[in-house]
C-alpha cells in the first residue's frame, strides 16, 4: 500500500518540500495508523524543514507536528484505540502526510463527537502549551492582568481565550492593526501595535505603553516572540510578576538579571512537549478540561486558511512570512 506525502528530502525553505507517493506506515506493536483528515502548520514546521529546530528527524520526512484523523489501524498489544476512532496527534512531524503512525502511549486522544477534524488538528500545541503556561507555570489568577505578545499567532491567540477563560485582563500585543482586530475578535480587552523593528528609545517607549495598557503594570507576560520585545515586557511587570518564556521567533533575547531583582518577578521557562512526556497524568486531565472548554463554546481554534495537501509549502510560507493570523490547516479529503 501507498500513500501521499509531502516530504522534505534536503534542509531547505517550504518551496524545496515534494509531494511523492511512498510506503503507507504499517502499526507496529503498541501504534497506531491514523487515516489524516486534516494536519495544522505550526511555526516548529519551518524550523524544521530548515535544520533548524532542536529535534532533527532523519530525512526524507514529511513535517507536520499535529492532525487530527481516524484510526485506520492498531498494532499488537494496543488497548486504548480501535478502528474507526475519531482522534488528535501531535506525532510531531510525518503529518503532511495521508496516514501516519503513532504510538498509543504517544500524544493522542479521543476527540469529542462535536469536534471537527480541523479543530482537532488545532488545538494541542497550541491551547495545551497556552494552558500548560498560564495554569501550572504562571498560576494566573482572576483579575490579574496577562500580557500577550505574538497575540495574533497560534500559540498567542491561544493563550488570549485562555486568559480570558482564567478570569484575566489580556492585553494582546500584535504587529499590525489587522492583527490588533483579529485578537480583539479573540477576546483581547486591549490591544497594542507595537513597531516592527526597535532601537533603544523605542524599546523604552513600548515599555512605558505595556505598562499602561496593564494599568500600572503587567502581572503575566506570555513572552511568544522574544527578540527586542522581551525586556520591554519585563521592565513593565508588577512585583511578583511572572514572565513565561514561550518562543523566539523574533530571536532569542539576552536579558539583564537586576530586573528580576527590583520586579521581584520570575522568569518561568515552558516547555510543553517535554510536559506531556514527564507527566502524562497531568497532561492527560490538562487536555479533558480543553476539551470540556470547546464543548462549552469557551475555546474555538481560529482558522484562517485552509490549503491542500500538495500545497503544504504554502501554507508554511504564509505563516513564516507573518502573514497567517490564528491557525493554517491543511485539509485532505
Ligand atoms: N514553549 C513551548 O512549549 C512551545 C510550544 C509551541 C510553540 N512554541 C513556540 O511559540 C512560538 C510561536 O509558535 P506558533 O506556532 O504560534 O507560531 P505562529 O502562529 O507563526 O506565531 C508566531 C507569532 O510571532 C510573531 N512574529 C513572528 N516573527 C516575528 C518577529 N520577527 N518579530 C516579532 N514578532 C514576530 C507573529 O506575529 P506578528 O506577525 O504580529 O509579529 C506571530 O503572531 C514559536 O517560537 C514556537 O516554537 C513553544
Amino acid at each position: 500500500m501507498t500513500m501521499k506525502a509531502l516530504l522534505s528530502k534536503a534542509p531547505g525553505p517550504p518551496e524545496s518540500l515534494v509531494l511523492e507517493e511512498i510506503p503507507a506506515p504499517v502499526a507496529g506493536e503498541g501504534q497506531l495508523v491514523i487515516d489524516v483528515k486534516a494536519a495544522s502548520v505550526n511555526f516548529p514546521d519551518s524550523l524544521m524543514i530548515q535544520d533548524l529546530y532542536q529535534f532533527k528527524p532523519p530525512r526524507p520526512f514529511a513535517p507536520g507536528g499535529e492532525v487530527g484523523g481516524i484510526v485506520k489501524a492498531v498494532g499488537a498489544g494496543v488497548t486504548r484505540f480501535k478502528v474507526g476512532d475519531r482522534v488528535l496527534a501531535v506525532p510531531g512531524h510525518g503529518g503532511f502526510a495521508e496516514e501516519v503512525a503513532v504510538p498509543e502511549r504517544g500524544n493522542v486522544f479521543a476527540i469529542p463527537d462535536a469536534m471537527t477534524f480541523e479543530d482537532a488538528s488545532s488545538l494541542l500545541l497550541t491551547y495545551g502549551t497556552s494552558q500548560y503556561a498560564l495554569k501550572q507555570r504562571a498560576n494566573l489568577k482572576p483579575g490579574e492582568t496577562l500580557l500577550v505578545l505574538g497575540a495574533s499567532g497560534g500559540v498567542g491567540v491561544a493563550a488570549i481565550e485562555l486568559g480570558k477563560a482564567m478570569g484575566a485582563t489580556v492585553i494582546a500585543g500584535v504587529s499590525s492593526p489587522d492583527k490588533a482586530a483579529f485578537a480583539e475578535a479573540a477576546g483581547a480587552d486591549k490591544t497594542l501595535v507595537y513597531p516592527r523593528e526597535l532601537d533603544k528609545e523605542k524599546q523604552k517607549a513600548l515599555s512605558e505603553a505595556f505598562k499602561q495598557a496593564g494599568g500600572g503594570g503587567i502581572d503575566v507576560v506570555y513572552d511568544a516572540v522574544g527578540g527586542d520585545y522581551a525586556e520591554p515586557a519585563l521592565r513593565a511587570m508588577n512585583w511578583e510578576g511572572r514572565f513565561l518564556v514561550i518562543g523566539f521567533p523574533a530571536g532569542i533575547p539576552k536579558i539583564p538579571l537586576n530586573l528580576t531583582l527590583l520586579k521581584n518577578c520570575q522568569i518561568v521557562g515552558v516547555f510543553w512537549g517535554a510536559f506531556t512526556q514527564r507527566d502524562p497524568k497531568g497532561h492527560a486531565a490538562n487536555v479533558a478540561e480543553l476539551f470540556a472548554l470547546y464543548e462549552q463554546g469557551k475555546i474555538k481554534p481560529r482558522i484562517s486558511a485552509r490549503y491542500p495537501l500538495a500545497r503544504g509549502g504554502e501554507a508554511i510560507r504564509e505563516l513564516m512570512d507573518r502573514k497567517a493570523s490564528g491557525k493554517i490547516v491543511l485539509v485532505l479529503d
